[in-house]
C-alpha cells in the first residue's frame, strides 16, 4: 500500500483528481469502478471541471459502481445511481449506457449479483477502483463480518453504517437496512485501487487498516495484500497513526 498523506480534504480531492485524470488519459477506454458518499464528492467535482475546460475526454469511459441501495429506483434521489448522474455523469460526456451500478430494484437478486460479475468480467475487468471507506473499515457495502463475502452480494448494513448514512434521508426509518454490494473479490481483482480516507471519524479504521492484522472484522485490511493500492489520507483521518 502506498499512502499519501495531504492536508485536508481540498487537498485530497486534488490528489485523486490527479490519479483518475492520468488514468483516463494514458487509457481513454478504461473501465473506472465508482464510489457514492460524502468524500468522492470533490474528486467528482474536479473531474467536471476538468472536463469542462476541454482537459478531459469521458466520451470512451466506461463505470461500475460498488453498491447500490436495495429497494430504491434509480429515479430516487436517495438512490446511488441518482448520485452518480447527479454529482459526475450528467455533467461529461460519458455515454450513460456505458455507466452500470447494481439494480436496486431487481426481483432475482442472485441472477442480478451474478450478471454484474459477468458484466465486469466481460469489460476487462476493472482498472481503476475508488473507494471510501467506512467508520468501521467497511469498503464497498462489504460490513464488518467474520469471513470475507467474494462476489457481488445483498448485505445487511450494520446499525453504525445506517447511522453514518441517515444524515442523506429525511427520517433514520427511510434508509434502506439492505444493499447489493461488490464483494471483496471483485473489489480486489481491479488492476489498481484508490482509496480516499478523510476526517477525524476514520482515524481508528485507517490506523487498523494499516497496522491490523487483515482480518474480515476490518473488511479494507485486506487492501494490505493488493499490489497497486494508493491511500489517500488528511491529517484529521492520520491522527492515531505513527
Ligand atoms: C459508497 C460506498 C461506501 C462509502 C463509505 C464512506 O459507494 O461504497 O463504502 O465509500 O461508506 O462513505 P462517506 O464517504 O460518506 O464517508
Amino acid at each position: 500500500m502506498t499512502i499519501i498523506k495531504v492536508k485536508d480534504y481540498n487537498e485530497l480531492s486534488k490528489k485523486a483528481t490527479e490519479i483518475i485524470f492520468d488514468q483516463i488519459i494514458t487509457k481513454p477506454n478504461c473501465v473506472l469502478g465508482l464510489a457514492t458518499g460524502s468524500t468522492p464528492i470533490g474528486t467528482y467535482k474536479n473531474l467536471v471541471e476538468l472536463y469542462k475546460n476541454g482537459k478531459l475526454d469521458f466520451s470512451s469511459v466506461t463505470t461500475v459502481n460498488l453498491d447500490e441501495y436495495k429497494g430504491l429506483a434509480p429515479d430516487n434521489d436517495q438512490s446511488y445511481r441518482y448520485f452518480m448522474n447527479n454529482q459526475l455523469f450528467n455533467h461529461v460526456n460519458i455515454d450513460k449506457k456505458r455507466t452500470f451500478v447494481p439494480d436496486g430494484l431487481t426481483d432475482d437478486a442472485d441472477k442480478t449479483c451474478k450478471a454484474y460479475e459477468e458484466l465486469i468480467d466481460n469489460l476487462g475487468g476493472v482498472d481503476l477502483q475508488l473507494l471510501g471507506m467506512g467508520a468501521n473499515g467497511h469498503i464497498g457495502f462489504n460490513e464488518p463480518d467474520d469471513v470475507f463475502i467474494p462476489l457481488t452480494h445483498c448485505v445487511d448494513l450494520t446499525e453504525s453504517t445506517i447511522e453514518a448514512n441517515k444524515r442523506f434521508f429525511n427520517n433514520r426509518g427511510e434508509v434502506p437496512c439492505q444493499a447489493y454490494t461488490m464483494g471483496i473479490q471483485t473489489i480486489m481483482r481491479a488492476k489498481k485501487i484508490l482509496i480516499l480516507v478523510s476526517g477525524e471519524s476514520k482515524a481508528q479504521a485507517l490506523y487498523d487498516t494499516i497496522y491490523g492484522n487483515i482480518n474480515p472484522q476490518v473488511p479494507a485490511s485486506i487492501l494490505q495484500v493488493h499490489h497497486d493500492c494508493i491511500i489517500i489520507a488528511d491529517d484529521a483521518a492520520c491522527s492515531l497513526l505513527k
